[in-house]
């Protein structure tokens, strides 16, 4: 099979990225235009700021990605683009764009779902590092800001299926590091924050208690029953531990000293970690590395107790939180002794990017699994 050059789409909600990977194996480019800048002065992303970010980014965003590949529009092999889930306004961008390019240049089309885009950074990454023997079962843990999810992902000779067996049942975990760093007048995004921050503050100053972190039922968000299958489930809540954080704000009077420190950061154009700790008393050191701790001994203690249940013999840790420091240690040092192997994508690739969406359309590239010209964008698309 001569090598398949794909260029990856991605614009599902404040990245507009775009990459080239050879043949699901390696990276030739990998271009991405964070909007940040864009959507900080209002502590979140903004949907209708971001699709205008996409529309702004998108043509020298790809053309970047063409250039430090060597490659022209003809010579790449496919265009693959991201489906969904994500914010509709901005995946119609990535979508749109996409499918006029294959169209213009007569090259298939491949819509990949983000999700499957994140596991399968961390599979583009081991093969690009030689390991090409996967041991199966094969548990993923994609943990972003929209997703707190576990699959049991399974190769099949036409590509890889997915099986849910837990999820949040509220607030992301990402989510709910954004939350809190809003909160405390950290500025967004909060996670990165946050991991900086955390090393300087005691985690166990704050205790945050398990019956925060939990679900109370197994109806989903809109209220409807799930089917029960055999397979006990592995849900996450983080909406409780959020309103912790707050109702320890109000308890300890710490709004104004909030109010002070979000409006000195706001005159910083780009904050550093000493901005940071300079606007940052202990107390608020302690509650941001004690919050950061519940979330990761809760991330972990039920991903490895789905682990051991499924019997797993590889476990992937994914999305933008497994970028998280404390995360990363824990996973290998908990996984280490339950004998578990824990592989995590690059820093750079765990957060949203293109090159995992190039990635992930080579197994559909392979099994000539193209998609129509009218296939739209799902905002809530499933990962099956
Ligand atoms: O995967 P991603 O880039 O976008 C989504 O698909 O959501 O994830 C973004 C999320 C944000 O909530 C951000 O705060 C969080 O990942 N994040 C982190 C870190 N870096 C990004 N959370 C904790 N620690 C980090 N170092
Ligand atoms: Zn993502």
């Amino acid at each position: 099979m001569p090598d398949a050059y794909i260029l990856g789409i991605e614009s599902s909600c404040d990245e507009t990225a775009a990459a080239v990977v050879r043949s699901g194996e390696q990276v030739v480019s990998n271009v991405v235009a964070s909007q940040i800048a864009t959507h900080q002065p209002y502590g979140g992303v903004v949907p209708e700021l971001a699709s205008r970010e996409h529309l702004r980014a998108i043509v020298p965003v790809v053309r970047q990605a063409l250039a430090d590949a060597n490659q022209t529009y003809n010579s790449l092999d496919a265009i693959a683009v991201t489906q969904g889930p994500g914010l509709a306004g901005a995946l119609m961008v990535g979508i749109s764009y996409a499918k006029a390019l294959a169209f213009a240049l007569d090259k298939p089309l491949i819509a990949i779902n983000h999700l499957e885009g994140h596991i399968h950074a961390v599979l583009l990454e081991e093969r690009q590092k030689g390991n090409h023997d996967l041991q199966f079962p094969v548990l993923a843990l994609v943990v972003s800001g929209g997703h707190t999810h576990l699959y049991l992902a399974a190769q099949k000779s036409e590509g890889w299926t997915y099986e849910n067996i837990g999820h949040t049942r509220d607030d992301a975990a990402g989510e709910a590091f954004d939350k809190v760093a809003k909160l405390l007048g950290l500025g967004y995004p909060g996670g990165p924050i946050i991991d900086r921050l955390a090393p300087h503050g005691d985690p166990s100053a704050v205790k945050f208690l398990p019956a925060q972190m939990k679900h109370p039922d197994r109806r989903d968000r809109r209220g409807q029953k799930e089917a029960e299958t055999d397979r006990p489930r592995f849900d996450f809540s983080y909406s409780g531990i959020k309103t912790a954080v707050l109702r320890y704000v109000e308890i300890h009077d710490m709004r104004h000293s909030i109010e002070i420190r979000r409006k000195a950061l706001a005159n910083v154009s780009q904050p550093k970690l000493e901005d940071y700790l300079a606007n940052c008393d202990q107390q608020t050191l302690d509650l941001v590395a004690s919050f950061q701790r519940a979330i990761v001994e809760d991330l972990v203690g039920k991903t490895l107790a789905a682990a051991r249940s499924c019997d797993v013999a590889t476990l992937f840790v994914t999305g933008g939180v497994a970028a998280n420091n404390e995360l990363r240690r824990t996973f290998e040092r908990e996984g280490a002794q339950d004998g578990l192997p824990v592989q995590f994508p690059s820093r750079s690739l765990s957060t949203d990017n293109a090159a995992m969406i190039a990635a992930a359309a080579y197994p559909k590239f392979l099994a000539k699994d193209f998609a129509s010209m009218d296939f739209s964008a799902d905002a809530s698309l499933l990962l099956r």
